[in-house]
């Protein structure tokens, strides 16, 4: 029993001992360069916006002297909030009790999180700073990443979902960052299945943490990393940057911006952007700096198969989502990694309403046994698969090269881009021209004289007669040649149509189709 105020009085304290942290674990969590769940979410979420969920919720473990280790909150703070005022879902691990250990109660608030997201169709942020599997727990610590699991695989494609990594991530918990949309990783923090002792136990080698699964590993070479953030302050400010360009759920649009950028800009250097030697790579990022609002793109993936460019950008305000190849690298060429990035980005904008205005200069596909043996033909049918299963606007420029399979892959026509252009620099064709002129005219080439001169001027004419984009146009695979100067007009004009699409093509029934993972 006990009056009122004896019972306000009692919520209150313990309220008070649910914030409640030691000194020495907060002076730990600094010391190693991290901010407390406190502070993260004041820096995250707007001002007096948090309602906490599951503030006094416990685990329930005895084994190993459980019963005695116990904080309300079970080591994550989970609710809902505001980001520049768009709804959010969070949680956010604490390390500094038992080292952000996933036990059952501990997951059961996370599941239940993303679950109440998906329902209310807002996207789910998580902060994870965590040692894994919480080991007193057992079997009910992997029972209940099982639950969250299963809960980030419902809410994929109907509510974004951005993790970002800024501790420890080990084990199978690296699998909900997985299934989430974007991952950021702090340079503190790591992402790896065993860590450097049992891989040194297993297979005898020696790696660090950083070597093995810091963020610049992950940015660069396993692609599990979107974003590396330098600092905390850098994560929340990606954070928001990041879902500015991002519908709610798959049921609204992205959210329109008044950029103040002219929709009649004419960009008369890209006129004389374009080098007239064919093989001359350049930087792709600086047409689509110039063609989009100003200072509104946004690369995903940035550190990552830098031979495809992909990320978000504004067009006349509105949210679009760019894919183009990237001639400063491998020549712009597809490979099994730029397969997966674009494939996945694609299939992130389609989800998510977002149009694809897609840059095409692409020699092929990478050649080489690394290639083949990696599974190149299944990682590029990625590509294929995602843009012809996309119903949301597509528009295709063709700078210059479109050659083979990868001129298909590459946002074509023929896989339901709704409005293809083209420069006059462009060349399409079955094969690059040096390659197509030593096979067509094998025999011709090996009776003469001076083959390679021959070779020149068969290129030419091949150019000219097989490659010219007005062969594209004259059948209808390309609805227009642009002058360069005019790609921003254009682009701005078509989208402005496209905006009405609605695509439910009359599809065959099926569960699901499968696209080669
Ligand atoms: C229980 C844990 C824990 C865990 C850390 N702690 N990880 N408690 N289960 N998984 C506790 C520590 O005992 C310690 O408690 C406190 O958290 C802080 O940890 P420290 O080791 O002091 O911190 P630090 O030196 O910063 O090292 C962090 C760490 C290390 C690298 C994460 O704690 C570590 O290696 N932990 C184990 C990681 C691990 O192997 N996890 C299981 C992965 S397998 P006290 O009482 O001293 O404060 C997995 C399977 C998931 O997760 C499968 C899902 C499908």
């Amino acid at each position: 029993m006990g009056t009122i105020d004896e019972k306000i009085h009692e919520l209150v304290e313990k309220r008070k001992k649910a914030r409640l942290r030691s000194d020495e674990a907060v002076e730990k969590q600094h010391k190693a360069g991290k901010l407390t769940v406190f502070e993260r979410l004041e820096k995250l979420l707007d001002e007096n916006s948090f309602i906490e969920l599951g503030r006094f919720v416990q685990h329930r473990a005895t084994e190993f002297g459980m019963e005695k280790r116990k904080m309300y909150g079970d080591g994550v703070l989970t609710g809902l909030g505001n980001i520049e005022g768009r709804k959010v879902a969070v949680y956010l691990q604490d390390f500094t009790f038992m080292g952000g250990s996933v036990g059952e109660m501990h997951a059961s608030k996370i599941a239940s999180l993303i679950r109440l997201a998906t329902k209310l169709g807002i996207p789910v942020i998580g902060i994870n700073d965590s040692g894994g599997a919480r080991i007193q727990e057992g079997v009910d610590s992997l029972k209940g990443y099982g639950d969250i699991f299963y809960n980030n695989v419902q809410a994929s494609g109907v509510v974004p979902q951005i993790t970002a990594i800024m501790g420890p991530c080990a084990g199978g918990a690296v699998y909900s960052p997985a299934l989430a949309d974007f991952i950021i990783m702090t340079r503190k923090s790591f992402m790896f299945i065993t860590g450097p002792r049992v891989v040194k136990a297993a297979i005898g080698e020696e790696v660090s943490f950083e070597e093995l699964g810091g963020a610049e590993i992950h940015a660069t070479k396993s692609g599990v990393a979107h974003f590396i953030a330098e600092d905390e302050d850098s994560v929340f400010i990606l954070i928001k940057k990041l879902l500015s360009y991002l519908p709610s759920n798959n049921l609204s649009d992205p959210p329109f911006i008044d950029t103040g950028d002219d929709p009649n800009r004419y960009i008369e250097s890209l006129n004389s952007f374009m080098p007239d030697d064919p093989i001359k790579p350049y930087d792709v990022r600086d047409v689509i700096n110039v063609v989009f609002d100003t200072d509104t793109f946004l690369e995903v993936h940035s550190h990552y198969a830098k031979n495809a460019v992909v990320g978000f950008a504004r067009l006349n305000g509105y949210v679009v989502g760019v894919v183009a190849n990237q001639p400063l690298h491998l020549a712009g060429s597809l490979d099994i990694d730029s397969s997966d990035k674009i494939s996945r980005f694609v299939r992130f904008c389609d989800a998510f309403n977002i149009p694809i205005i897609t840059f095409v200069d692409v020699p092929g596909f990478l050649p080489g046994t690394m290639q083949e043996h990696g599974g190149v033909i299944r990682h590029g049918a990625k590509i294929i698969y995602a843009y012809s299963e996309s119903t949301v606007p597509k528009i295709t420029v063709i700078l210059r090269k479109a050659y083979g399979g990868a001129y298909i892959a590459m946002g074509s026509k023929h896989l339901g881009a709704d409005i293809v252009y083209a420069w006059p620099t462009a060349e399409i064709a079955v094969m690059g021209p040096e390659g197509a002129i030593r096979i067509i005219y094998k025999r011709e080439l090996a009776k003469s004289d001076n083959p390679e001169e021959m070779v020149k001027s068969f290129v030419e004419e091949y150019r000219s007669r097989v490659a010219t984009p007005y062969l594209s146009a004259s059948r209808g695979y390309i609805d227009d040649i642009i002058i360069p100067s005019e790609t921003r007009v254009v682009l701005v004009r078509t989208l402005m149509f496209l905006m009405s699409k609605r695509e439910r093509p009359p599809r065959p029934p099926r569960k699901h189709g499968l696209p080669p993972v």
